[in-house]
């Protein structure tokens, strides 16, 4: 009977513990904290929608906050508004981040930056067979290589600094169709995915510098983008990616702070982003152990949970088909 009763113990107890403590010693990177008030956060896609409302956060929080943007007219009712909400003065940047020597130039004007959020973005859903190349290319060009030129230009000023300033960030914008490609989605989770591999290699290479990479994954946003993506999507994308409903921008950008603030590599929106970053984390780094345990305890479960999507959305292109 004591047998039973300890090999229960054993199993249903000192098992998750052991893996608890084993997973405490094992994450990596380290957990991080890195501070908001009287840092330089410089965000791009600032003037409207997600990047908007983080720039409010961050100003509320005692950030000086720096927006770029294309749109002047934009950038100045951005400002504006931060400034009456707030009281603090923004610096605001007119450029397309496409363009390597104008964002170079911005960022040098703007001073060495804490935290860079990559938020820019463009978005036209559809079938790459519908597609024109030149917006494929527009969408690659701003959300991947637009990255690359923000982080670039970006780091050595954000390298510089880091002893006297503490930790710093780099945050990019995914979406969840950076973590599962879905039919109209090829442009759009070619460049979401790209930017997990820029991410997960970028981490190694500036840890030591002491500087945190968080990708963001919001699910559909209610953003003046979103508005204008919908009209054009496909109706099969609409019925796979049909969710439990649009996010508020500022919902979301309180999401994206709080994993800013702790360097959580990966930051889900919401539920449904949970399961999917447990569904997706692979070889991506940790650094909480209890999340990692979430993570290796669900991996089975949710694995059968992914197939069940799959199953559901093949499905679904069977049936809209046979209707055509
Ligand atoms: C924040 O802005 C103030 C006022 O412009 C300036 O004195 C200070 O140096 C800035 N701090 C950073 C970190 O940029
Ligand atoms: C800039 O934004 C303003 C205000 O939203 C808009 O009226 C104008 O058309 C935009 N300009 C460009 C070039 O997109
Ligand atoms: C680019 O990024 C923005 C902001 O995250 C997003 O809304 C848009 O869908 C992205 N487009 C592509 C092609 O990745």
């Amino acid at each position: 009977m004591a047998d039973v009763y300890f090999s229960f113990f054993s199993l249903s107890i000192l098992v998750p513990l052991s893996l608890l403590i084993l997973l405490y010693f094992i994450v990596r990177p380290r957990p991080v904290s890195v501070p908001i008030k009287n840092s330089h956060v410089f965000i791009t896609g600032g003037s409207s929608g997600i990047g908007l409302a983080l720039a409010h956060l961050c100003a509320r929080e005692g950030a000086n906050v720096s927006l770029l943007a294309r749109n002047v007219t934009k950038l100045e009712e951005a400002k504006q508004s931060i400034k009456l909400a707030t009281g603090r003065d923004v610096n605001v940047f007119s450029a397309d981040v496409r363009d390597y020597d104008a964002v170079k130039r911005a960022i040098e004007e703007a001073g060495p930056i804490d935290v860079l959020v990559c938020n820019q973005g463009v978005f036209v859903p559809q079938e790459l067979e519908h597609q024109e190349l030149e917006e494929i290319k527009f969408m690659i060009d701003v959300n991947l290589t637009g990255s690359f030129h923000l982080i670039k230009a970006a780091l050595p000023g954000m390298k510089k600094n880091r002893a006297e300033r503490g930790p710093g960030s780099i945050a990019i914008m995914s979406s969840q169709a950076g973590q599962v490609g879905i039919y109209g989605y090829t442009a759009y989770s070619a460049s979401k995915f790209g930017l997990k591999g820029l991410a997960e290699a970028l981490q190694h290479e500036i840890i030591a510098d002491n500087i945190h990479v968080s990708l963001i994954f919001p699910p559909d946003t209610e953003t003046p983008g979103f508005v204008e993506e919908n009209k054009r999507r496909p109706q099969l994308t609409s019925i796979i990616a049909a969710s439990s409903g649009a996010m508020k921008a500022d919902e979301v950008a309180k999401k994206s702070l709080d994993g800013i603030k702790s360097g959580t590599f990966i930051v889900p929106c919401n539920f449904e982003g949970f399961l999917l970053s447990v569904g997706t984390a692979g070889l991506s780094p940790q650094r909480s152990y209890l999340m990692a345990f979430v993570e290796v305890m669900t991996a089975g479960i949710v694995r059968l949970a992914a197939l069940f999507f799959q199953w559901n959305w093949y499905g679904s292109i069977e049936k809209w088909h046979k209707k055509q």
